[in-house]
């Protein structure tokens, strides 16, 4: 195991042969995706990428409580709509290289991932999750909406009707429910986690490269990853849209104080509110 990080918030490894675990490194807030953790990791699977002697890339959280517990709310608590898209957008990028890279991409997730977490893992390949693992978008309990591709990624792979009752309760699932949805590929124990992911990573880098990222590369435009821009637009947009709302406020607002949220704002009383 060879380790080769330059970076502040995240660990990069490599496990022969060709295996590169990324490992997100912000302990004391879950892991949270701040704009300097998504600036990180655009480098370091950017260089992933380039890197030839890299098969598989397997993206991590540091501790066995939070593979990541979504966005920073409290670095995005006070961004106006516009630094909100362009957060939103950092996070897209990092999404976009994780799906449509040549070469594999796996999270394997510990403990809490939510929100931003949740949507990092599914712009992965697929993911394989520790028993305690657990998933949950519940951006619609801050005033806001997902805004990392979750709004299509879910409904891609769970159908839109779990995804909507997922998404609009933003209740969590443990590990077996996100198996048995098609959330998650499968279930490991929690004990030597790391470990048995990597077998499977391992599994995975032995064989053919260019016959596994043509297998990629077809299966993601057998599944809509084609159009992926247009439709991830239209996220960051509405994303963004909310910020300064009062519901917007209030909802990360409650977070930083420790509290619960009460929500005011309108609902929208048209078929075609937009
Ligand atoms: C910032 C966070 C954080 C987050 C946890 N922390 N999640 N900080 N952003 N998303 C920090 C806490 O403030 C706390 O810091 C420390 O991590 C430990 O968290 P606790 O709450 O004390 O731990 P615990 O009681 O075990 O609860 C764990 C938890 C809870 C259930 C995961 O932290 C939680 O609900 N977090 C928020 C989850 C969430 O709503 N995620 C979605 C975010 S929105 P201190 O300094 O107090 O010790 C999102 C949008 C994505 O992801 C799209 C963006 C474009």
């Amino acid at each position: 195991m060879k380790e080769n990080s330059t970076f502040s918030t995240l660990k990069t490894e490599d496990h022969m042969p060709g295996v590169r675990v990324i490992t997100i490194s912000r302990p004391q807030a879950l892991n949270a995706l701040n704009t300097t953790v998504l600036s990180e990791l655009n480098h370091a699977l950017r260089s992933a990428a380039e890197d030839s002697g890299v098969r598989v890339v397997v993206l991590t959280g540091e501790g066995p409580k939070s593979f990541i517990a979504g966005a920073d709310i409290l670095e995005m608590k006070d961004k106006s709509p516009q630094e909100a898209m362009r957060f939103a957008q950092l996070g897209h990028d990092v999404g976009k290289l994780l799906e449509l890279m040549p070469k594999p991409t796996i999270a394997a997730v510990n403990g809490f991932a939510l929100g931003g977490g949740c949507e990092m893992a599914m712009a992965c390949d697929f993911i394989v999750a520790a028993e305690n693992a657990v998933f949950a978008q519940p951006e619609v309990g801050l005033g806001i909406i997902p805004g990392f591709g979750g709004t299509l990624r879910l409904a891609r792979l769970v159908g839109i009707a779990r995804a909507k009752e997922l998404i609009f309760s933003g209740r969590r699932i443990q590990a077996g429910e996100a198996r048995e949805i098609g959330l998650v590929a499968r279930v490991l124990p929690q004990e030597g986690f790391l470990a048995q992911a990597l077998e499977i990573a391992t599994l995975i880098s032995k064989n053919s490269a260019p016959a596994v990222a043509k297998c990629k590369q077809l299966m993601n435009e057998f599944s809509e990853s084609v159009g992926l821009n247009g439709k991830l637009d239209a996220e960051v947009h509405a994303f963004g849209r909310l910020f300064g709302s009062q519901d917007q406020r209030e909802g990360m607002g409650a977070f930083a104080e420790k509290r619960k949220p009460s929500f005011w704002g309108i609902a929208p009383n048209s078929a075609s509110a937009g």
